[in-house]
């Protein structure tokens, strides 16, 4: 297994095409059906930055900026933004298009931290992340602000269980 890995070498791009059973009783998608895209394209993600087998460990909140109807082409774009010792972060944009007008629009963002796990189930080191343009440094750095906020807020949760 590579020492690191850049962000191009584990980023995907799922294409979905919206059909009526993927849809609520108002015709348009239903929530659940994309949160399942994002996990899944989220999920190859990680699996090919790591090559192991990995578990979602959390998902930050997601919102729906904006209907998706059927027949709607649906776009959804997976990269690694961030990487600790055994966590993968990665952002995912989920783009909606029209494929009569040919518009497009951003209808939803997600991040999604996953864990690689060996052959006993157990957390096990990722390779490291090469950032190379500009978009990828702001992301990496908006990752670690992001995983430290999730750390603080798990100690927050565990403190008032108690
Ligand atoms: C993922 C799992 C193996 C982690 O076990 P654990 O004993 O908490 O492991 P650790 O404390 O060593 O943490 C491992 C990593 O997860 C991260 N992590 C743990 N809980 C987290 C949370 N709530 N949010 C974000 N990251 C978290 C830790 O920061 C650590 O990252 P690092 O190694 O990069 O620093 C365990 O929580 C699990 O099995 N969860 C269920 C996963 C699952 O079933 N998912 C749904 C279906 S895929």
């Amino acid at each position: 297994m590579p020492a690191i890995k850049k962000v191009s070498d584990s980023s995907v791009t799922m294409r979905q095409l919206v059909m009526p059973n993927d849809t609520n009783p108002h015709n348009t998608i239903f929530g659940g059906t994309v949160m399942s895209w994002i996990d899944m394209a989220a999920a190859m993600v990680a699996e090919r930055h790591s090559n192991k087998n990995v578990v979602t460990v959390h998902v930050d909140d997601i919102t729906f900026l904006s209907p998706i109807r059927v027949g709607d082409h649906v776009c959804v774009k997976a990269q690694v933004n961030y990487v600790g010792k055994t966590s993968i972060l990665i952002g995912v944009k989920v783009i909606a298009e029209n494929p009569q007008s040919g518009d497009s629009r951003h209808t939803t963002s997600a991040y999604l931290t996953f864990v690689a796990l060996n052959d006993v189930g157990r957390p096990t080191e990722v390779p490291g992340l090469e950032v190379i343009t500009e978009e990828e440094k702001r992301r990496f750095s908006e990752g670690a602000l992001r995983v430290e906020q999730q750390k603080e807020k798990a100690v927050k949760k565990a403190k008032a269980k108690s």
